[in-house]
């Protein structure tokens, strides 16, 4: 079974109203493929204008960080029930610079995953290594620990996408190359078999993410486990539209 090409796109703590509008007017007036699975991910601020603006039947919103647990007091959280009460659809868990400037841990990014589930939301997983890591030859190590941390308190995977962004390559214009991010998309998924079963492994979707662009998007398209990409700095430009047309 062919999975589905996913592109997402991170467009962290960046834009005001008006460039916000414009990018998804940009991408009302494109032809999209149907066949690509799209989704953004604005600032929380700005949620419910993009999904307001949004007309794209193949793009879905999604929040870029959620909380693990119910409206409360909680201040200055996103509540998964009022990004739900939005419109969006989707978050993202477990982001790199969640991880590494906000020191969120494994075991929370777990919980924040499952909460968010169980709310309604699909998930955009984000694992990867730093580069002392991956200069230490643990980068597996690494991405199964963060993996684990989730299959340990989930077993149901069918509303998650894992994204595999290796820390280094994240807006540093050095992306990983296609080879490379390949073998360890396939390590990623052979580790997936052993603990969540090889049948959900197979159907899960994994994205790359880190530097990539218009440019070097088609050249990962040949490698059978990267279903997509994570997308940062170029889903702020009208870019964004050829790296979701570069497997046509
Ligand atoms: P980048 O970011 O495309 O700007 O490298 C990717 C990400 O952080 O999701």
């Amino acid at each position: 079974m062919a999975r589905q090409f996913f592109v997402g796109g991170n467009f962290k703590a960046n834009g005001t109203k008006q460039s916000v509008k414009s990018i998804v007017e940009n991408l009302n007036s494109e032809e999209l493929p149907k066949d690509v699975e799209v989704v953004i991910c604005p600032p929380a601020l700005y949620l419910g204008l993009t999904v307001d603006l949004n007309k794209q039947p193949t793009v879905e919103v999604g929040a870029q960080n959620v909380f693990d647990k119910a409206c409360g007091a909680f201040t200055g959280e996103n509540i998964a029930e009022q990004v739900v009460d939005l419109g969006a659809k989707w978050t993202l868990t477990g982001h790199s610079e969640r991880r590494t400037i906000i020191k969120e841990s494994d075991d929370f990014i777990a919980e924040k995953t499952k909460y968010a589930l169980d709310k309604g939301l699909k998930v955009i997983l984000c694992i990867g290594e730093t580069l002392d890591e991956r200069k230490s030859g643990i980068t597996l190590e690494v991405c199964a620990r963060q993996l684990d941390a989730v299959s340990k308190i989930i077993k149901d995977w069918s509303k998650i996408v894992v994204a595999y962004e290796p820390v280094w390559a994240i807006g540093t214009g050095l992306a990983a190359t296609p080879e490379d991010a390949e073998e360890t998309h396939k390590q990623i998924r052979e580790h997936l078999a052993k603990t969540i079963g090889e049948d959900q492994a197979e159907k899960i979707q994994i994205l790359y993410g880190g530097s990539v662009n218009g440019k070097n998007a088609p050249e990962f398209k040949d490698k059978k486990n990267i279903d997509g990409f994570l997308v940062g700095g170029a889903s702020l430009k009208p870019e964004f539209v050829s790296i979701i047309k570069s497997r046509l």
